[in-house]
């Protein structure tokens, strides 16, 4: 059954917007592993939009699940990275101007960066992913710099205009898993993902987790944030039956 990995972000986003010590990611974390949250995902960006270093610092030792830390491969971010040690780092691509991580990394042009950081980050204990999109050259170079994890980008196929597209996605990304399970890795996948689209991805055979962050915070506003995940975690679990 795919697991579920609750990206608390926009918690922080809401709290950073006023400047105030409320909400709680604290509590958001903690909260979401006893609705069912499998791990806690939470992005350092470097313009720290969002989640700031002492929050990652204050989550990391109350965790009963696991810490996923998503970051771009800066010297900044390995090296607290290192002190943090996550179970598992995320390395993403980071554009300042962006809204969010809007593609997946250019394994190709950032080999040897990414090779650096995913050496580092796994002699610090951490478990590395490279956040890609589903195609299949960026899977070998993963796999050959060897990076034990693959989190698909699932955002052109939420993002799909109609139909067609949306199937098209879907295949994109099934065959990517397909290819990224032969070789021998783990596979995540995240973005976009919301309880009317989750549906095709999680039933994609041997997908081990779904991050999933805006559409949980933003339903928690009208459910509340236990039954949110609840309510998020129930459809992961029937549709990767
Ligand atoms: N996975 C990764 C690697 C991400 O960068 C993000 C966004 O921060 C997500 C998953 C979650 O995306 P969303 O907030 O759209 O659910």
């Amino acid at each position: 059954m795919i697991k579920l990995g609750v990206n608390i972000d926009h918690v922080a986003t809401l709290r950073q917007a006023r400047g105030t010590i409320y909400p709680s990611v604290i509590e958001a974390a903690l909260r979401a592993e006893q609705a069912g949250a499998d791990s806690i995902t939470l992005h350092l960006r470097e313009d720290r939009r969002h989640m700031q270093d002492e929050d990652i610092f204050a989550i990391r030792p109350l965790l009963q699940t696991k810490m996923n830390l998503e970051l771009a491969a800066t010297d900044e971010m390995i090296l607290i990275a290192c002190k943090v040690k996550p179970q598992d780092v995320c390395i993403v691509p980071e554009r300042r101007e962006e809204r969010t991580t809007e593609g997946g990394l250019n394994v190709t042009q950032s080999y040897d960066l990414l090779h650096r950081a995913t050496q580092k980050l796994t002699e610090s204990g951490s478990r590395v992913s490279l956040f890609i999109a589903p195609d299949l050259k960026n899977i070998d170079l993963a796999k050959k710099m060897g990076a034990p994890v693959v989190e698909i980008h699932t955002g052109s196929y939420a993002d799909a205009e109609n139909e067609t597209v949306k199937l098209k996605e879907i295949k994109r990304i099934r065959e990517a898993v397909a290819h990224a399970l032969s070789l021998g890795l783990i596979v995540n996948a995240g973005h976009g993902l919301h309880y009317h689209n989750v549906n095709l991805v999680a039933a994609i055979p041997g997908i081990e987790e779904l991050n999933i962050g805006h559409a949980i915070v933003s339903h928690a506003l009208f459910v509340g944030w236990d039954n949110a995940i609840k309510e998020m975690k129930l459809l992961v679990r029937n549709y990767s039956k």
